[in-house]
This record gives C-alpha cells, sequence and structure tokens, in this order.
C-alpha cells in the first residue's frame, strides 16, 4: 500500500490493530460522495483532467453499486474504507484512479466522512424524537383529566394528571431535539481540502467541495480540520441527556407496571413472560432502555479518554471514534424507536391512578391555601395548622375528606363547611391554572401548543 518506502508487509497482529474496514465499512457512502465532490473539484480546477475526472466518477458509482449489491470484497489488508474504494478503483479504472487522491490525505478523508455519517445520525434520531413526542402527546390529550399522585422524593405530594405527566417529557425531548440542532450547525462545516494537516499548494476550492456536500462553509483551519472530534463528542453528550431521559421514562413504566402501582399496563406486544413465573409480564423493553443508557453514556466517556491526551493534529487513536460513535447512534436509534411504541402502547389504568390519590393527604396543600385564602392566614401558620389536621388524619388512618368539620374545628374555629370544596383531587387539579400548571384545560392548551412547537 505505501508504494516506495516499504518493502515487507505488516506483522499479522499489526494489520489487526491497525484495520479499521471491519467498522468504517459503514462510512462507504459518505466515502464516495466526498471522493466524488473532490473529483469534481479537480477537474473544475483544472487540477486534473477531464477525462480522468469521468473515469474516477463512473469507477465511484460503479464501486457504490457492488457495495450496496453486496459484492464488494472488503479486505483488511487495505486498512480502511478509503483504501479499499480507491484500489478497487484502481483496479477498475487503472492510472487515472491515483489522480484521485491529488491535494487531498486520509485525514481531511476520513474527517469529512465522518461528519457526513454523524450529520446524518443526528437528522434521524432527532426524527424519531419527534414521533416519540406525537406519541407522547397522544397520550397527554388521552388522559388530560386522569388524576394520579405527582411525586416529589417519591413520596406523594400533589394531584396531578397523566396527561402534565406526559407532557413534562415532551419538554425534555424538546430540548434535546435542541441540542442535537445546535450540535449539528456546528458541526456542519467541510474539513475537505485541509489535506494532511497544513493545505495544499494545489489551486483548490473548499467551498465548492462544501457546497456539494452540503456544508455550510469550509472549516477555517486546517490543522483543527482534521484533528476535530469535537462534534462526535457533542453529538454523544447530547445522546448521553436522551439516553438519560429515557432511562428515566423507563425507569417509571417500570414502577408503574410493578403490583405496588398498576398504573399502566402495556400489552403482549411490549411485555415478556416467565419461563418459570406464569403470572409474570414483564416490562423488558423499559428495562432494557434504562440498561442500554450505560452504553451511550460509555460511548460519550470513551471517546472524551481517546481525545484528552492527544497533541495536534490527527493521531492514529482517533480511529477509535468510531465504534462507540456507531453503537450510540444505533442504541439511541433502537431505544426512541422501542420507547415510541411502548408509549403508543401503554395503557393508562384509570382506577388505579385515582384510587393511588386517596393516599399520601395529596390535597394538604390545598387545605393550607384555602386557610390562606378564606380566613387570611400567613402561609407559614396555615402550613403548620394543616400539619396538625393531617397528624389527626394519619392518627384516624383515614383521609383529610373523611374527618368531621367538628374535627378540624377542633384545631382551627376559624374552619367553614366550605373547606371540603378543596378536599378532593378533582378539585386541587382543576384548581392549578397557573401556567404550565397540571389543571386539565391548561394540560389541553398545553398538548395543542406542543403540537405547534413540535410536531
Ligand atoms: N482509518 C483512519 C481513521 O479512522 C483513517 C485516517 C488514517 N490516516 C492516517 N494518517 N493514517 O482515522
Amino acid at each position: 500500500m505505501w508504494g516506495g518506502r516499504f518493502a515487507a508487509g505488516p506483522a499479522e497482529v499489526m494489520e489487526r490493530i491497525n484495520a479499521s474496514i471491519g467498522f468504517d465499512k459503514r462510512l462507504y457512502a459518505q466515502d464516495i460522495a466526498g471522493s466524488k465532490a473532490h473529483c469534481a473539484m479537480l477537474v473544475h480546477q483544472r487540477i486534473i483532467s477531464q477525462e480522468d475526472g469521468a473515469a474516477i466518477l463512473a469507477g465511484l458509482d460503479a464501486i457504490l453499486s457492488e457495495i450496496e449489491a453486496g459484492q464488494f470484497e472488503f479486505k483488511a489488508s487495505l486498512e480502511d474504507i478509503h483504501m479499499n474504494v480507491e484500489a478497487r478503483l484502481a483496479e477498475l479504472i487503472g492510472e487515472p484512479a491515483g489522480r484521485l487522491h491529488t491535494a487531498r490525505s486520509r485525514n481531511d478523508q476520513v474527517a469529512t466522512d465522518v461528519r457526513l455519517w454523524t450529520r446524518a445520525a443526528v437528522d434521524s434520531l432527532e426524527n424519531s424524537l419527534r414521533d416519540l413526542q406525537a406519541a407522547l402527546i397522544g397520550q397527554a390529550e388521552a388522559e388530560a383529566d386522569t388524576v394520579m399522585p405527582g411525586y416529589t422524593h417519591l413520596q406523594a405530594a400533589q394531584p396531578v394528571t397523566f396527561g402534565h405527566h406526559m407532557l413534562a417529557y415532551v419538554e425534555m425531548l424538546g430540548r434535546d431535539r435542541g441540542r442535537l440542532q445546535d450540535c449539528r450547525r456546528r458541526m456542519n462545516e467541510s474539513p475537505l481540502g485541509a489535506a494532511a494537516l497544513a493545505g495544499t499548494s494545489f489551486d483548490i476550492d473548499r467551498q465548492a467541495t462544501a457546497s456539494a456536500l452540503d456544508f455550510d462553509r469550509p472549516m477555517a483551519n486546517s490543522m483543527d480540520a482534521v484533528s476535530d472530534r469535537d462534534y462526535v463528542l457533542e453529538f454523544l453528550s447530547a445522546g448521553a441527556i436522551i439516553a438519560m431521559h429515557l432511562s428515566r421514562l423507563s425507569e417509571e413504566i417500570v414502577l408503574w407496571c410493578s403490583a405496588g402501582f398498576r398504573f399502566v399496563e402495556l400489552s403482549d406486544a411490549f411485555t415478556t413472560g416467565s419461563s418459570i413465573m406464569p403470572q409474570k409480564r414483564n416490562p423488558d423493553a423499559a428495562e432494557l432502555i434504562r440498561g442500554k443508557a450505560g452504553r451511550v453514556i460509555g460511548a460519550l466517556n470513551s471517546l472524551l479518554v481517546v481525545m484528552k491526551g492527544l497533541p495536534m493534529t490527527y493521531g492514529k487513536d482517533m480511529q477509535e471514534d468510531k465504534e462507540p460513535l456507531f453503537d450510540a447512534a444505533d442504541t439511541l436509534q433502537l431505544c426512541v424507536t422501542a420507547m415510541t411504541g411502548m408509549v403508543a402502547d401503554m395503557k393508562a389504568n384509570r382506577g388505579a391512578l385515582k384510587a393511588a390519590t386517596a393516599h399520601g393527604f395529596l390535597t394538604a396543600t390545598d387545605l393550607a391555601d384555602w386557610l390562606v385564602r378564606v380566613l387570611d392566614m400567613p402561609f407559614r401558620r396555615a402550613h403548620h395548622v394543616t400539619g396538625s389536621i393531617v397528624k389527626l388524619a394519619e392518627e384516624r388512618g383515614c383521609g383529610l375528606s373523611d374527618l368531621s368539620l367538628a374535627d378540624m374545628r377542633e384545631i382551627e374555629p376559624g374552619i367553614t363547611e366550605d373547606v371540603f370544596s378543596v378536599l378532593t383531587v378533582e378539585n386541587a387539579v382543576a384548581s392549578r391554572t397557573s401556567a404550565g400548571g397540571t389543571a386539565p384545560e391548561r394540560v389541553r392548551e398545553a398538548a395543542a401548543a406542543a403540537k405547534e412547537r413540535f410536531l
């Protein structure tokens, strides 16, 4: 491969550690697109002839077809996708193939390929996140009136609606999409033409290759162009946050499917049975999404560690960017798709959700607010009075609305019959009409707004 300088081939283990073709063959379409843009530019700039350019372009198209038809033989002895394509090009068209690499290096070539690949991965992940948002919004609309306990510290806190809970995730995923769009904007510059690291003495047109590949502009500094992997790290960072969000939702689904909750039901399509316990219906997809977050977060870590000690510019260490990138992108795509299926499949168990609101004195805050509003009590005092009433209910083993007016008056003589109007969970939920609040009317508005903003 290296012509003049090398007399002997590499040791077997050298070939094994060096070769990336086993995984970077996934870059074939980007590699060929980059080569075609480069070739067309070389012709336009009269750096290579029309005839050679035409032969190269036809050859590259033939290789693309061979690869897509599964008829291409990838060789580890040719190290990577770049050399595999170029070697095949030489077999197909002979001498002109050797002119393609004029004013280019594998360093700007691989940087271009990986950018193109990552950009496509960002776009498809963002699309899938939109589908997941649509499924969540669908649940929010269907369950805008469904009351359930809202939690802090996983302690029942105040009643909310299931729809409101779903829309919280829609917001999280909206920020995730924003992070992807943001990293896409920054990554969309072309490294091509940086050559090995210093640029080239040929009169190339970097703007032309950048436009041909739908980049916004050429990267400004040739050394940065070949040594930068920030765009992969940004994608993995955004991906790690996405994986974390999916994992939190998975954890809730796992809890909600358990006997202590029974808040939702998943159909046979998204559960599995147990080989020994016939009664079981396990939320495996949710557990796997929760588990796979580890891989995505690990991918970010592994590339950060690869990059942290590298001097300028390219180092072969950077070949280690691809496996974590590919694995994280595949994992995220799979997890988002599975989550979308699960969310659409999930059936809120309205009875169990409502029943759960009977425990935990969820309307205690409403009682305190009533004391403030009707008796003009300072909130701190109302909090104290309510605490005493809760304590009494706890001792009696009943809910707040099960206490008699006389019981409550013993603690606070100013309390009137009217207090019972705020002690039901439906009223508590309906009263939280502040912007971004859980009142069903707000939830319906928020779902409609989310459709406008996100779908
Ligand atoms: N397979 C290499 C990589 O993935 C391509 C670039 C090789 N460049 C070089 N100077 N050896 O990074």
